[in-house]
């Protein structure tokens, strides 16, 4: 893991933490730890428990259920709320396609960083907003 304030630093360029002032994001970023994958290694596996958080630091991942991908995230983008959020298995899986590289937050503090930062929540239900528009579009292609 890189030194906190190296992750701190690597937090302020992400737009999802633009809320965040210098403190907090230090405060944070000791909070989370830096995940490097290859090209194809699974991330997140459809039905398993959900433990942590994900912020791409720099790479892409797909999000798959069976042979459907669901959507390409890349750098700036989260993933892994949902399980989080509702305490259900994961609802897909997410791989790595090009190297990446990844925050990970565990669950615990996803929930204390949303419960206490409402930007940041809002900034995430307008990212699930988009998502639930993109899958409805899906539905009707
Ligand atoms: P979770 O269910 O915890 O683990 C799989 C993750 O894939 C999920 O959280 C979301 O972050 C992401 N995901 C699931 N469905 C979609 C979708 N339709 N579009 C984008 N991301 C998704």
């Amino acid at each position: 893991m890189a030194a906190v304030s190296e992750a701190a630093t690597m937090l302020s360029s992400v737009p999802f933490f633009a809320s965040l002032d210098g403190k907090r994001r230090k405060a944070l970023a000791s909070d989370g730890k830096e995940l490097l994958y290859k090209a194809g290694d699974p991330v997140v596996g459809e039905g398993a428990s959900g433990v942590g958080f994900y912020l791409i630091l720099d790479g892409h991942v797909e999000v798959r259920k069976g042979n459907r991908i669901l959507a390409s995230l890349g750098k700036g983008e989260f993933f892994g709320e949902m399980s989080l959020i509702d305490d259900q298995p994961r609802s897909a899986d997410v791989i790595a396609v090009t190297q990446a590289r990844c925050w990970a937050l565990s669950s615990w503090s996803f929930k204390a960083l949303v419960k206490a930062n409402p930007d940041i929540a809002l900034v995430m239900l307008k990212e699930l907003v988009k998502r639930l528009r993109a899958a409805d579009s899906s539905l009707i292609d």
